[in-house]
């Protein structure tokens, strides 16, 4: 049986102070919460945001994470560095980051390979554009992603790593996969698995759908037997959209 897991991706907003306010009072109020949740505030507000939900359910990711112990690679972090704050779990190859930032599947490969060793958990981000989608490359660019992205992984490692599957033209857009299309290629996405890793990995692979994921369309997405979970950004920038997306 899969548990539910319903993260947020913060993305480049709310200040510290902001959100390390809102954190405390998420984790007041998900204290009974059923299933697992994590927030995944910009870097500057890990510590803070950690430091708020101590002791509670919620678990705090980086959105991002470098791929060497140490050293000159200005404005990057470490894994270390994570761990020292208590930041266990990491969003790898986010679409934006793929995007803007140039990321492509083998250099994710390396953060994701450099991030699992040093006993991070992982949040692997795979999706196509709408160019793409319509150009018959649905399969190919998820392939593609998951099977380069996890090169190297070990079938006992996967236990540490959730794929979220975010159609790039559904983020940020108001346009959500219809959830037939979000669990067909969450269906693929987890055949794939299957194939790399044997079919007790993909039987317990969480996989999330993400891309305007709200309130009002939450429920007919997790009822879709291969979505495992939202990863959810502009609803989850406040408790009023948040948690009921988390008690769906
Ligand atoms: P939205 O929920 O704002 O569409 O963003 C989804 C996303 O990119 C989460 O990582």
């Amino acid at each position: 049986m899969r548990k539910l897991y319903i993260a947020g991706n913060w993305k480049m907003n709310l200040v510290p102070s902001e959100a390390a306010k809102y954190a405390k009072e998420l984790a007041a109020a998900t204290k009974d919460a059923k299933v697992k949740i994590m927030i995944a505030p910009t870097a500057v507000c890990l510590p803070a945001v950690a430091e708020a939900v101590k002791g509670s359910k919620v678990i705090v990711a980086a959105q991002n994470v470098n791929d060497h112990e140490k050293g000159a690679y200005t404005g990057e972090i470490s894994c270390a560095m994570l761990k020292d704050i208590g930041v266990t779990n990491v969003i790898l190859g986010h679409s934006e980051r793929r995007q803007y930032y140039g990321e492509t599947n083998e250099f994710i490969n390396k953060k994701v390979l450099f991030a699992l060793a040093n006993g991070m958990d992982i949040d692997l981000c795979v999706g196509e554009t709408l160019e793409e989608r319509e150009g018959g490359k649905l399969e190919k660019v998820l392939s593609d992603q998951i099977n380069i992205g996890l090169d190297g992984v070990t079938p006992e490692q996967m236990a540490h790593v959730t794929i979220a599957y975010e159609p790039v033209w559904a983020i940020g857009t108001g346009k959500t996969a219809t959830p037939e299309d979000a669990n067909s290629a969450h269906a693929f996405i987890r055949g794939l698995i299957e194939k790399k890793f044997g079919k007790t990995v993909a039987e317990n692979q969480i996989i999330q759908y993400g891309g305007s994921v709200k309130p009002s369309n939450v429920k007919e997405l997790m009822a879709c037997e291969h979505i495992d979970g939202a990863l959810v950004g502009g609803a989850s920038l406040t408790l009023d959209q948040f948690l009921p997306i988390i008690n769906c």
